[in-house]
């Protein structure tokens, strides 16, 4: 059986995120989306919300499940009996950032992990997080971007604030 895991912040989950795990979920046999930290970002949301925005999400699609942990990623797959990382590509700015993480994790993995990059729909190649959460600060319509949940979840986000 094949099994991928997709990690990622998810501080939220976009359209674009959406839209890779659609294709690998019909590439791999079980597709595992992980949210996990990033140390160099400060996230809006706690683990614990963007899992479960990423659970409503992704809820039309058996063989995707969601979890979260904190610690490195490669220490998860090795317990868990994964080998293949799933990635999205946007564009080449994202390139040097993902070779990175890529050959890093390959190499402290001891060659045991792959990393499978996925090019971004160009519907989606503009999208991020960052872009999303930064119109929604300011009560734009965020609904081409994200699911109609999460843009009433930055809604309040951003009431409280
Ligand atoms: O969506 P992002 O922020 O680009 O995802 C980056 C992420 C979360 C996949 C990466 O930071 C990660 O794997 N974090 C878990 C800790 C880890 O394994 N770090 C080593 C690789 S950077």
């Amino acid at each position: 059986m094949s099994r991928a895991i997709y990690p990622g912040s998810f501080d939220p989950v976009t359209y674009g995120h959406l839209d890779v795990i659609k294709r690998s979920a019909s590439m791999f046999d079980e597709v595992i989306v992980g949210v996990l930290s990033n140390n160099a970002k400060s996230p809006l949301f706690s683990l614990e919300e963007r899992r479960l925005m990423l659970e409503e999400a992704v809820k039309e699609y058996s063989n995707v499940s969601v979890i979260t942990f904190d610690g490195l990623l490669i220490d998860y797959m090795k317990g868990n009996d994964i080998s293949v990382i799933v990635r999205g590509l946007r564009a080449v700015t994202d390139f040097e950032y993902e070779l990175q993480i890529a050959q890093s994790n390959r190499k402290v993995s001891k060659d045991t992990i792959d990393t499978v990059f996925l090019t971004t729909s160009i519907d989606y190649a503009y999208l991020s997080s960052s872009i999303v959460k930064e119109y929604a600060r300011y009560g734009t319509d965020v609904t081409d971007f994200v699911p109609d949940f999460v843009a009433d979840r930055l809604k309040c986000k951003f009431c409280q604030i």
